[in-house]
């Protein structure tokens, strides 16, 4: 059997200590560097900490517990990398600071190492061009916490051998994951496919429609998800939430579609940031506000109007092949808890009423931004077979 490669993770800040644990639990030895010693020490005692949850649950032994604290190496100097057969790179979302990162370790790598970014929003290809190895490099981008969240989105550049997207396969496999293949477009699968979850819930609150309490109440009580959007964008970080939709809309060339909110904006300059910072949409220093529930036609219709702009999302991706069918529906329950896959949803729900609710939308407002996916034509005679 061939040896298990060794890993290296360069970054030990959320997503990157994350993954490490990830590599090491899989039976990989793993070596995670950081320029900063505090971001390493921080990152042993949260691995430290999540392999005893593990073990206390019964997931783990005390045996796989020591080899996998045994398997785990830090270090502050990239020279640590020299013997990896794969490097996964979770640094700063910029690209000044990851094409730094990827010349350094071109030349310190030997030629057959293989070279993934964690990156959420920046092209992989041009960090591939920087990584002096496109054909031996990859997005792999894993949710937040990775030792939980599911799923990996997988993102070949244009000149990535297709064996080495098929080993991240097997080995997102052997960690326990589930991968889809998204093609490199901004956002990937989720980040662009929710944009309308947060876009459309901050529009009707603009417009005066209903309260933040009321938009999250239709989305949690009529369609089951988990959170609303603005406890959801509280919870993620405005700051984070508002970074991933600029980079999105700006990445897309002014994509009317994802374009940022003022209101989103504002509470940023404000550090109102969520429940990070003790207040965002909500004050987390008082009990929250009652949702309006008297009128339950005002909480469908809100409810309707966002989901209506989350399947004319996914039907657009399914169509421009961002992504394939199965993988666009599995992507947003793994990766976003969605009670549905939005594909699924447009059958369940009804295409004739999606696509008459868009144009109803783009009746009133007379906007780009609700305008009907070309998919549709495609989508019900590929449903109709
Ligand atoms: N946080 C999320 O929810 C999330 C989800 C998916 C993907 N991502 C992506 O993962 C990457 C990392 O995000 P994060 O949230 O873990 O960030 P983070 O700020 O928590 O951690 C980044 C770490 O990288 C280190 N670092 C910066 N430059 C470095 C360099 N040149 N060499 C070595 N270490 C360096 C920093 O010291 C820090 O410890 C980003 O590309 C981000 O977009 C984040």
């Amino acid at each position: 059997m061939m040896d298990k490669e060794r890993f290296g993770i360069v970054g030990a800040g959320a997503m990157g200590s994350g993954i490490a644990q990830l590599a090491a639990m899989g039976g990989h030895d793993v070596v995670v560097v950081d320029l900063s010693s505090a971001a390493l020490e921080a990152a042993a005692g949260k691995i430290g900490e999540s392999l005893n949850v593990l073990e206390s649950k019964g997931k783990l032994t005390p045996v796989d517990v020591a080899a996998t604290n045994g398997r785990l190496h830090f270090a502050d100097s990239l020279d640590a990398l020299s013997g990896c057969q794969w490097v996964i790179e979770a640094v700063a979302e910029k690209y000044d600071v990851k094409n730094e990162l990827l010349g350094k370790l071109n030349c310190i790598l030997p030629a057959d190492c293989m070279i993934a970014t964690n990156t959420s929003s920046l092209s992989v290809n041009a960090l591939a061009t920087s990584s002096g190895r496109p054909h031996q490099f990859l997005g792999m981008h894993f949710f937040n916490p990775p030792v939980r969240m599911p799923l990996v989105e997988l993102i070949p550049g244009l000149s990535t051998d297709p064996a080495v997207t098929n080993r991240a396969v097997e080995l997102m496999e052997g960690w326990g994951k589930q991968t889809v293949r998204a093609q490199d477009t901004p956002g990937f699968i989720v980040n662009r496919i929710a944009r309308p979850y947060y876009a459309e819930a901050l529009r009707i609150l603009e417009e005066g429609i209903a309260d933040c309490a009321t938009i999250d109440a239709a989305m949690t009580e009529v369609h089951g998800f988990k959170m609303g959007p603005f406890a959801l964008m509280d919870f993620i970080g405005n700051d984070v939430n508002y970074a991933v939709t600029h980079s999105v809309w700006e990445g897309s060339y002014g994509e009317p579609r994802y374009r940022p909110s003022v209101t989103q904006r504002n509470l940023v300059m404000a550090k109102r940031l969520g429940k990070k910072s003790g207040a965002g949409f909500y004050d987390y220093s008082k009990s929250l506000p009652e949702p309006k529930r008297s009128d339950e036609l005002l909480l469908l219709k809100i409810a309707n109007r966002i989901l209506l702009m989350l399947i004319n999302e996914a039907v657009d991706a399914w169509y421009f092949e961002i992504a394939g069918r199965d993988d666009i529906d599995r992507a947003v329950t793994l990766g976003v808890n969605y009670p549905k896959g939005l594909l699924q949803w447009s059958l369940d729900f009804g295409i004739s009423r999606c696509i008459e609710g868009m144009a109803d939308l783009y009746d009133f407002y007379r906007e780009e931004r609700y305008r009907t996916s070309p998919g549709f034509p495609k989508w019900i005679a590929e449903n109709s077979q």
